[in-house]
């Protein structure tokens, strides 16, 4: 669908996110041909500089973020489109550039994506209604982090919401554009044969897994206060766990899907002190090897406090408590400075029930599908074959496919898919108010927990898979994580 002329106004235009990846995501969408030939960008931030300068600053900050190679004729018409704005976001007199700057076509799709912290929401949200630029076809983009518990989640769904309708808010998880997540709906929905099969009945366990092997960078001051339950886990697998376990939506309607994943947030089993004790298990990475190079522990990265109990490793068992579900084990882990970049999601089918070969049972390896989203992106299969040759030995082989061979298109980042959405008006990629809200909800007595909890997190050197709690944690249901198999 051919996108409607818009004016895109990025709030925090200067800031990391902007240069990284939103300018880069409209470029590779411009060169694509996908933007209309008037569509404007108007990056908004403090400084006071130059379209100049800041055209400048583009150069030399977002350019080298571009994946592909560059086309110099394609970048300056790019470049065209952006026009740069000083607006002091908690000033509501400085909102008269922007006023200027932006067309006052009704017709016009006008987006305010807030890449800002989210404590000057509110402000922003306020001062462009007191502009009257909050119109009927404004949409705003909320980027994380969306709160920090329950109660400041609340908050800005309230601030927002003051403003906006909930059909104008879009809140980014960017996990939700990555190209396996929406392949995970096509699998499930676009095929009668796993739908039958994925219950408790036939599936024993699944294992999400968002495994990083980067440091906290240069993000500590925003890291130490937040974590990796926070920055990753209330979020990101959250959303990856609703895809899987959610039941069918009527459609692919924004609402429909919301809806499904809704439920299963709702039904997630709350933890109490004790079973959060028993199947959860956090770490801090230590010194170690990360690709044969030295890399310091996290309480020795610049500016960490020696004695920081902020968790940059979690793992935990999670169940649904559903029909559907109830009784099978959800994993969920994230890390950084971890043996290996990866994300991916694993479901394993039970055993077969009885063998009829010359082997016992125990030498079948059960059934899996493994959905992998990072760092390549594909889908295998593993089923029980007949090795060649003479007699009957079964082994397991792998049925895979791989999305870039089999397709052969273009890769779309993550950001790239969301930005259309947006302009395009497609929601259901974006969590709704509610669904945020149910998220904290459910994190909350885990944060509450290790609040009043005296225990640091467990030590893990970096290159490895997390402490041996977490292997002890899945070791006791008599499993393995893939990677430790
Ligand atoms: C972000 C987190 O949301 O996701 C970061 O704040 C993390 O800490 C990043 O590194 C991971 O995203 P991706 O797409 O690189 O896996």
């Amino acid at each position: 669908m051919a996108l409607s002329d818009f004016d895109l106004v990025f709030f925090g235009g200067s800031g990391d996110l902007a240069m990284r990846k939103l300018l880069p995501a409209m470029y590779a969408r411009d060169v694509a041909n996908d933007l209309p030939v008037s569509a404007r960008i108007i990056c908004v931030g403090r400084e006071d500089m130059s379209q100049e300068d800041f055209l400048q600053m583009v150069e030399t900050n977002s350019k080298p973020h571009i994946k592909e190679s560059v086309d110099e004729q394609a970048w300056q018409k790019f470049l065209q489109r952006i026009t740069w704005v000083a607006v002091d976001a908690v000033n509501l007199q400085s909102y008269a550039g922007l006023v200027e700057a932006l067309r006052k076509d009704e017709q016009l799709t006008r987006v305010y994506y807030l890449a800002t912290p989210p404590s000057l929401f509110a402000r922003i949200c306020d001062n462009l209604a007191a502009s009257g630029l909050a119109t009927a076809n404004s949409r705003v983009v909320l980027e994380k982090p969306l709160g920090r518990d329950l109660e400041s989640a609340k908050q800005i769904n309230a601030d927002v919401g003051k403003v906006f309708a909930e059909s104008q808010i879009y809140r980014i998880d960017h996990y939700l554009g990555k190209e396996t997540v929406q392949n995970l709906l096509a699998l499930r929905f676009g095929n009668i044969l796993f739908e039958p099969l994925w219950r408790r009945e036939w599936i024993s366990d699944v294992q999400i897994t968002i495994a990083e092997k980067i440091g906290v960078g240069n993000r500590l001051g925003y890291y130490d206060n937040s974590g990796a339950l926070r920055d990753m886990l209330q979020n990101h697998l959250l959303q990856l766990l609703c895809i899987v376990a959610m039941e069918p939506p009527t459609s692919i309607a924004p609402d429909a899907v919301r809806d499904s994943k809704l439920q299963v947030l709702r039904s997630l089993k709350r933890f109490t002190p004790t079973t959060l004790a028993q199947n959860i298990v956090r770490g801090q990475y230590r010194s170690g090897y990360v690709d044969g190079q030295p890399v310091p522990g996290y309480r020795d990265e610049p500016g960490a406090p020696k004695q920081s109990k902020t968790e940059t490793f979690v793992a935990m068992k999670a169940e649904i408590d559903t029909w559907r579900w109830a009784g099978v084990p959800f994993y969920l882990r994230t890390g950084k400075r971890m043996a290996d970049r990866l994300a991916e999601i694993v479901v394993r089918f039970k055993p077969i029930p009885h063998s009829i070969f010359n082997q016992p049972t125990s030498s079948f390896q059960p059934n899996s599908l493994v959905i992998r989203l990072q760092p390549d992106e594909g889908l295998s299969l593993n089923l029980m074959s007949k090795t060649p040759g003479d007699g009957m030995r079964l082994k397991q082989a792998e049925l895979e496919l791989d999305f870039r061979e089999q397709f052969k298109a273009p890769r779309m980042e993550a950001y790239e898919r969301l930005l259309m959405d947006v302009l395009r008006g497609q929601l259901t990629l974006f969590m709704r108010g509610d669904e945020l809200e149910a998220a904290w909800e459910w994190v909350e007595p885990i944060l509450d927990y290790w609040e009043q909890d005296d225990t640091s997190p467990v030590p893990y050197s970096s290159g490895t898979w997390g402490p041996a709690a977490s292997s002890a944690l899945i070791g006791r249901d008599g499993l393995q994580w893939r990677e430790e198999a």
